[in-house]
């Protein structure tokens, strides 16, 4: 059986593999990322300097992260600061841009709280991180290109929630959906500024030509998603791990595509590097879409293969009254832009990720 950190070397030679050119093109340049000590950051920045180390001839790729730390400093990324090309820092995006973020060539703008239960708890520094924190990434670039020093490619998270709750017509969603999003509701705080953050970047790339791309990605999950996080697939593990039973906190109904981290961390790149200037993309597996009790039963499943647990999944009702306001009921894209302009096709399936998932946080119980 492979441990994790076999697991995390066969994700990253995977990314390295289907990002070959496109890597080495950045050879020599700097990429920052800001909320780089997040879940898409163990990835992101880790598959830059693992590409560093496999091609450790050419002038390395610089791997500058700008993070808040607001949940603390992970280990792992400690560690990828003690190796060469990789530089922290501690920085709100919402305060002045200091001179490293200033000269980047690639800027990968991830900053904002993505967990519901913490950017709940954050509503404004959520806001904040995705509408004013890429505005100043923005003014930035307009600058850059006026002083003939232009950044190469931008690339802003937004996300899958921009849709709220899809009606079955647009199942599979795909990039032309307007979306059914309240802009009032607990979750508005990200859903609307994640859409305030995409209208600025259509405009920013049609009025001065500035090389923002967007993500939308579709329910990540895999190493790297710290077990506190808060979102299922961390809390099933926690649940397995500790060999209690998995208590949903909702009927288990709404329905989801899972997309495994190497599969979408690949396709980010891929926008960051070949996505047109302006445009969105879907990131995510188009199937299967399967409910959230099902993924439950799955992680049951794997876990009585894998480790002989012995709980099941049971039903519970959240004090939060909240919890599950404006919950998209289905959420499933339709990749078919990702597909064809950026030859983006996920390869790992559910059962495999949710295997690899539950070996790798067997070994990170305390990320
Ligand atoms: N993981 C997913 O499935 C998913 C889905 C949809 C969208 N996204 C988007 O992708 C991006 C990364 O997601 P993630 O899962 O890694 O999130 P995460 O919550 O794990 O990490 C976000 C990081 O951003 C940092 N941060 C927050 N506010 C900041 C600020 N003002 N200045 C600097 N750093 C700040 C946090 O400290 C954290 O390290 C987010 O923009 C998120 O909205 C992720």
């Amino acid at each position: 059986m492979l441990d994790s950190s076999a697991i995390e070397t066969e994700d990253m030679d995977r990314i390295c593999d289907a990002l070959a050119l496109e890597f080495s093109s950045c050879s020599g340049k700097t990429v920052s990322i800001t909320g780089g000590a997040g879940f898409l950051g163990f990835y992101l920045v880790q598959s830059l300097l693992h590409w560093n180390r496999q091609n450790s001839a050419k002038s390395g790729i610089q791997v500058n992260v700008f993070d808040t730390f607001i949940r603390g400093r992970p280990a792992w990324l400690d560690a990828c600061a003690k190796q060469a090309h990789c530089e922290l820092y501690t920085h709100d995006v919402t305060e002045t841009l200091p001179p490293q973020l200033c000269q980047s060539d690639f800027i990968i703008h991830a900053a904002s709280i993505a967990s519901p239960i913490f950017y709940r708890e954050y509503p404004i520094e959520t806001m904040d991180a995705n509408v004013h924190g890429l505005r100043q990434i923005l003014d930035l670039s307009r600058v850059r290109a006026a002083d003939n020093n232009p950044i190469s490619a931008i690339l802003f998270f937004s996300t899958s929630e921009i849709y709220g709750d899809p009606d079955a017509d647009n199942i599979p969603t795909s990039e032309s959906y307007r979306g059914n999003v309240s802009c009032t509701g607990p979750r508005a705080c990200y859903d609307e500024s994640k859409r305030y953050g995409e209208t600025l970047c259509v405009n920013f790339a049609n009025q001065h030509q500035v090389p923002v791309k967007t993500a939308r990605p579709f329910n990540n999950y895999g190493p790297g998603l710290s077990i506190s996080d808060k979102r299922a697939p961390p809390d099933f593990a926690n649940d397995v791990l500790s060999n209690r039973d998995i208590v949903l906190l909702s009927d288990g109904s709404p329905t989801r595509t899972f997309c495994y981290i190497s599969d979408a961390i690949t396709g980010y790149f891929k926008i960051l590097f070949n996505g047109r200037k302006g445009e969105a993309y879907n990131i995510g597996n188009e199937s299967p879409e399967i409910s959230v009790r099902e993924f439950a039963e799955k992680n049951v499943a794997a876990a009585k293969e894998l480790f002989g647990y012995e709980g099941s999944v049971k039903f519970a009702k959240s004090d939060d009254e909240h919890y599950l306001t404006d919950n998209p009921n289905r959420r499933c894209p339709n990749i078919a832009k990702a597909r064809a302009e950026l030859n983006f096709e996920p390869v790992v399936p559910i059962d495999e990720g949710i295997r690899r998932s539950l070996i790798w946080y067997q070994d990170n119980r305390e990320t």
